[in-house]
């Protein structure tokens, strides 16, 4: 049975991802608006990643006996001023969501609660990985800045990207 501590901790956790995914939604919008299909296909992925991830901790806490309570998730910006900025600001939201993962890896560790930690250890492994592939992107949009050839280029490499579910 989960502590309330803990499972208060991974039901916010539930909301964060959720607003990640509706984030990254706002975001393949944009993408659309600006012709930029290929970067608005790696955003469509992320949604679906995000939502595996609320998913994952939605079915952990029924698991260990516990009851997950939706919050309201907060309205996501919509514009911004380039691929660029756009980026950067995936980068500045993934890392805040590495720190909320080590701070409930913290919580779970100060409850001794040794199954949700190592149910965690998915989730801090994931963020390593989103951290590094937004990072990529980030710095492939610095290199170009106002190179329209070398942004389109960008955009028929992200547009290969392809979601693949976890196997079961
Ligand atoms: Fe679920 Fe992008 O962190």
């Amino acid at each position: 049975m989960l502590k309330t501590k803990v499972a208060e901790s991974l039901n916010s956790q539930i909301n964060a991802e959720l607003y990640s995914s509706c984030l990254y939604l706002s975001m393949e919008s944009y993408f659309h608006s600006v012709s930029l299909s290929g970067f608005a296909t790696w955003m469509r992925v992320q949604v679906q990643e995000e939502l595996l991830h609320a998913m994952k901790l939605y079915d952990f806490v029924g698991s260990r006996g516990g009851r997950v309570v939706l919050e309201a998730i907060a309205k996501p910006d919509a514009d911004w001023e380039s691929p660029l900025a756009a980026f950067a600001h995936v980068l500045r939201h993934e890392e805040g969501i590495t720190a909320r993962i080590n701070n409930l890896m913290d919580i779970a560790a100060s409850e001794q609660d040794h199954a949700t930690k190592i149910f965690l250890q998915w989730f801090v492994s994931e963020q390593v990985e989103e951290e590094a592939g937004v990072s990529e992107i980030l710095s492939k949009l610095r290199l170009i800045r106002s190179d329209s050839s070398g942004l389109f280029m960008l955009d028929a490499e992200l547009g290969k990207r392809v979601f693949v579910p976890p196997a079961p």
